[in-house]
């Protein structure tokens, strides 16, 4: 099999009896001559790792009392209006944006995708998108909230319809069945999808909505849903990770790709990405509360923007050195993290041992 067409990406079309043994030489993110249905021999060890990491991560919404966060919710003055606001608008950007991301996943990215180790975290991710999800649903219940006014905001309020709009676009040059990577121009189309959800989306989007819940968290306010959030936070850092080694190594494998042109193009879409999550921070948050504001996000945007700029090997795009929320990096930072989940991992990673009698 040498021409692209009669390669089977999929993994499903008819098996090829008698053909040789999976070379590693041929394994490749996209466009790869390889067997997808194999697994062994290993080629991406950091998405292996990823996947053996979000394993050792598990965790359900469900498991997370929520009685103190239905007790300040129902109180009268429990929160200020402006952080209600804030509250339900941050709840119902992140309930169709779980899905968004999984759907993209699912139905765009899994295809073109033809290396099994990425495609074994791909599954995983598309599991943690579900649980992700599963948490809107558990705190809607739990809170009382008027369920299509948290699940249709995504349609009603323009700050949070921009950016899926936006990102949107992307992943719809890929959802005809009949596209499929192969030529530069679709090669760039998957990268540009690629670089709208993984970078902007999980990697960018999602931030402003973390250092909102989670100064809740840190003002006792809202505990069991900032509790879910630093789950949530701590499995979507892997998804950005994954995202960027993905992209990283598509370029090492595909140098024609990474023009001049495309760099620029992709800076753009940063710089866009960013005014659009700066609005989204003034929407959440006319005037200032919990000690954030919509120009002390503005600021961290500029921060994360860079951040992610340079992780794709790109030049910062704002040159904005001091980060405003150094709290949220301490909630990131992989080693306070894993002491701060260490009973949790530990408890799942001893539960994995079954009794059969
Ligand atoms: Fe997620
Ligand atoms: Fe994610």
């Amino acid at each position: 099999m040498t021409n692209l067409e009669s390669m089977d990406t999929t993994g499903l079309g008819e098996i090829d009896r008698g053909a040789a043994r999976v070379s590693v030489d041929d394994k490749a993110m996209i466009n790869a001559r390889a067997d997808v249905n194999q697994l062994l021999p290993m080629k991406y060890t950091w998405a292996w790792e990823k996947y053996l990491s979000a394993c050792n991560n598990h965790w359900m919404p469900t498991e997370v009392g929520m009685q103190a966060d239905i007790a300040l919710w129902k109180s009268p003055d429990g929160l200020t209006e402006d952080e209600r606001q804030m509250l339900k608008r941050n709840l119902g950007f992140f309930a169709t944006a779980e899905s968004l991301v999984a759907n993209n996943i699912v139905l765009a990215v899994y295809r073109q995708i033809t290396n099994p180790e990425c495609r074994q975290y791909l599954l995983r991710q598309a599991f943690e998108e579900a649980v992700h999800t599963h948490t809107f649903q558990y705190i809607c219940e739990s809170l009382g909230l008027v369920e299509g006014e948290l699940f249709n905001m995504y349609r009603e309020v323009p700050s949070i319809a921009d950016k899926d709009a936006w990102a949107l676009k992307y992943t719809r040059n890929l959802e005809n069945r009949d596209f499929r990577t192969g030529t530069a121009e679709a090669d760039q189309n998957f990268l540009r999808d690629l670089v709208a959800f993984y970078v902007v989306f999980e990697g960018m989007w999602f931030y402003t909505g973390f250092a909102q819940i989670l100064s809740l968290g840190r003002r006792n306010k809202m505990v069991g849903i900032a509790e879910q959030y630093q789950y949530i936070l701590r499995d979507e850092s892997i998804h950005l990770n994954f995202g960027i080694d993905c992209i990283n190594q598509i370029k090492i494998e595909n140098p024609h790709l990474w023009t001049p042109e495309f760099q620029q193009e992709v800076r753009e879409m940063l710089t866009e990405a960013c005014e659009l999550e700066v609005a989204y921070a003034r929407d959440t948050m006319p005037r200032g509360i919990l000690g954030l504001s919509a120009p002390l996000c503005e600021q961290y945007m500029h921060f994360i923007t860079d951040r992610r700029a340079q992780q794709i090997g790109l030049a910062p795009i704002f040159g904005e050195t001091e980060n405003p929320f150094p709290w949220m990096s301490e909630a990131m930072d992989l080693k306070k993290e894993k002491n701060f989940f260490e009973t949790r991992v530990i408890e799942y990673q001893s539960g994995a041992a079954l009794e059969w009698d």
